[in-house]
């Protein structure tokens, strides 16, 4: 007999990853073009060799202990940031699971600004917490997060706002003042950033964690950094709640290879400044061609949201398919309606592709 399983997985969708079909043009997960550095591979090696690594043993303080010091000074807070300050999980998925469990039980609930990424809203459900979904603007606001609406949403209940800036999937970030506004008009609730995209934009709000304690930011190295398939991820959080943080997360949940991997990915910074350059190039190279045929919205990201209305986005999903292409099908995602691709930046050869296919497909 299957035994009963708990009532608050009613509704909840399995997360659907950007599919993979082999030897075509993967442009659906966001991540970078040109891979890891290639001394993270070096120092991957090495380390093994030498027995740095071992991978029979639980991965070592010590390697957590470095990554949160090289973290520190990527962030370039100075001394107003210390390593309590720096919760280490497996991608920005595994903190946001540990953060999830430490605020909401059954009936809290959470904020979702949408269309945004989904895990928000499935972890929240999971926790037994309800998701309040407040719509992005449409039209000439480019979904950008209606203030005064979400602070109203916010009642005795509230106990966290997921806000991902740049957002996924729009590619807009939020302003410095309007997160003041939200930290300022709700310090009980828990004002989350999510900055996966942030290497790609042009400016962060990590430093609104040395002044208010009801925030936090989230990085990842799945996405500037090419590290997606090794699972690092990590948040900028208010001293007090460390405690917190280590008292709920799985213990050694990053592992050492992928501890090894951060640190060196961080102290590469010509890989880092070549991938993001190569973004910031061909995501205005895919702007400008793309909008000659259809509306592309503003992006900070490494991805381009692109409305191909009056067709449907999973005809042309599937026809792009056909030409060795996968994009993001944006149906999926909550309140973004059936007209939105979203296409990952890719290099200049795989960007001229996906706009000859979709210029073959709409011509
Ligand atoms: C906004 C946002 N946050 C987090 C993630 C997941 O990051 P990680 O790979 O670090 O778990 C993604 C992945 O696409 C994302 O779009």
């Amino acid at each position: 007999m299957q035994v009963p399983v708990r009532s608050s997985l009613e509704g909840i969708e399995e997360y659907k990853p950007g599919k993979l079909v082999k030897g075509a043009i993967k442009l659906s997960s966001n991540e970078n073009p040109l891979g890891p550095s290639p001394e993270v591979i070096r120092e991957i090696v090495k380390s093994l060799e030498e027995g740095e690594l071992n991978l029979s043993v639980y991965p070592w303080e010590r390697n957590e202990e470095e990554l949160r010091d090289e973290i520190l000074s990527y962030i370039g807070l100075g001394t107003r940031m210390k390593k309590e300050n720096i919760a280490i999980g497996a991608g920005v998925d595994g903190v946001l699971d540990t953060l999830v469990k430490i605020f909401i039980e059954t009936g809290n609930e959470a904020i979702i600004p949408v269309p945004t990424f989904s895990l928000y809203e499935s972890l929240v459900k999971i926790a037994g917490g309800k998701p309040r979904y407040v719509k992005r603007e449409s039209g000439a606001q480019h979904f950008s997060i209606p203030v005064a609406g979400l602070i109203s949403a916010c009642n005795e209940k509230m106990k966290m706002i997921f806000i991902s800036s740049p957002n996924n999937p729009t590619g807009n970030c939020i302003s410095e003042d309007e997160v003041r506004e939200i930290i300022e008009s709700v310090p009980e609730v828990m004002v989350v950033i999510d900055e996966a995209y942030v290497e790609f934009a042009d400016s962060s709000l990590v430093n609104l964690v040395t002044e208010y304690e009801n925030v936090l930011v989230l990085r990842t190295f799945s996405k500037a950094f090419g590290l997606a398939g090794l699972r690092v991820g990590y948040a900028v959080i208010p001293e007090w709640l460390e405690k917190h943080y280590k008292r709920v997360s799985i213990p050694f949940s990053v592992n050492s290879i992928a501890l090894t991997a951060a640190i060196a990915a961080l102290r590469d910074k010509e890989h880092l400044r070549r991938s993001v350059e190569l973004v910031r190039q061909e995501r205005q190279f895919l702007i400008e061609n793309l909008q000659r045929f259809f509306q592309v919205y503003p992006s900070e990201a490494n991805f381009v949201l692109v409305n191909v209305s009056p067709a449907k986005s999973y005809a042309v999903y599937e026809e792009l398919i056909k030409r060795g292409i996968i994009v993001r099908d944006c149906s999926s995602f909550r309140g973004a309606g059936d007209s939105l691709i979203r296409i990952t930046v890719g290099t200049r050869e795989q960007n001229e592709l996906v706009v000859d296919a979709l210029e073959g497909i709409f011509l």
